[in-house]
């Protein structure tokens, strides 16, 4: 099936490693030019940026942190100069900080809010205002399935995702008239990093919630995003998908 994205330009937050680098290869696959916002890890992104180029399409690197909107705005503009346009932003960076509400600091709250959800704020509203002059575009965002169930010890994670959520819906509401669709990917557990660093039993207990037996790989939550932000899914807007293989149903 050909999804239509030959010639694209997309954004991918936290596109180093985990989801957001899958995501990255799955859109240049597909012929899109990427474009990944990363953190801490130099040397990940510019493996993704090489593996872009060795698809055949341009890559870029840059480095910001995503609660920041000055470095979103200035993303967005280097990547329609530089690709000469924008279609897609997928944001996905994330990251959890864990504790029972009792033991949860402020700067844990506050941290996790402005990484996922503030971040995605800024990223959202930066490409918004290039897809509302263009009319068109497309917007994914990585929630997840705590952000929907809530989550033991995950008051500030799931509180963004679950904001993440709302939000979306929102800007399906008022972006949907410039022909603009924004979607969520609400993964349950995938085999990431963030995966690796929580303890095995916790694990185990995730894959016997799933009702097909395995924790998703990041490919399988890259191929649903890529999918999103085709014209095959033009008609979706303002949806929740989850990838968790029946985790939460
Ligand atoms: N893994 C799971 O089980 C799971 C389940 C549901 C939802 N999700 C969601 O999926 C998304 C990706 O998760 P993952 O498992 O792939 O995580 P990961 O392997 O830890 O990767 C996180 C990515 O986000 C980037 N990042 C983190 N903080 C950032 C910041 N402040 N500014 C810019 N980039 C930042 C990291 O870049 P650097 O390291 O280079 O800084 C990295 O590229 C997250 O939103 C997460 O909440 C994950």
């Amino acid at each position: 099936m050909d999804l239509g994205l030959e010639g694209k330009s997309a954004i991918v937050t936290g596109g180093s490693m985990g989801i957001g680098a899958a995501i990255a290869l799955a859109l240049a696959r597909e012929g899109s030019d990427v474009a990944v916002n990363y953190r801490r890890h130099d040397a990940a992104a510019k493996e993704v940026v090489r593996k872009v180029e060795e698809l055949g399409r341009r890559g870029l690197a840059i480095k910001a942190d995503v609660a920041g909107y000055a470095d979103a705005q200035n993303m967005v503009q280097t990547v329609v100069k530089e690709f000469g346009r924008l279609d897609i932003m997928v944001c996905n960076a994330g990251i959890n900080w864990d504790g029972v509400i009792w033991k949860m600091t402020e700067e844990q709250w506050d941290t996790v809010i402005n990484v996922n959800l503030k971040g995605c704020f800024n990223y959202n509203k930066a490409a918004a205002m290039v897809f509302k002059d263009q009319k068109g575009g497309k917007i994914v965002n990585i929630s997840s399935i705590n952000g929907l169930r809530g989550k033991f010890a995950q008051a500030n994670y799931s509180a963004s995702k679950g904001g993440e959520i709302a939000m979306s819906k929102t800007l399906a509401r008022e972006l949907g008239k410039f022909n603009v669709n924004v979607n969520v990917v609400a993964p349950g557990m995938v085999m990431t990093d963030m995966a690796r660093n929580i303890p095995p039993e916790f694990l185990n207990k995730a894959v016997d919630e799933t009702m097909l037996g395995r924790i998703a790989s990041a490919e399988d939550c890259a191929d649903v995003v890529v999918f999103l932000c085709s014209d095959r899914a033009r008609h979706i807007t303002g949806e929740v998908i989850k990838v968790d293989g029946g985790q939460y149903i």
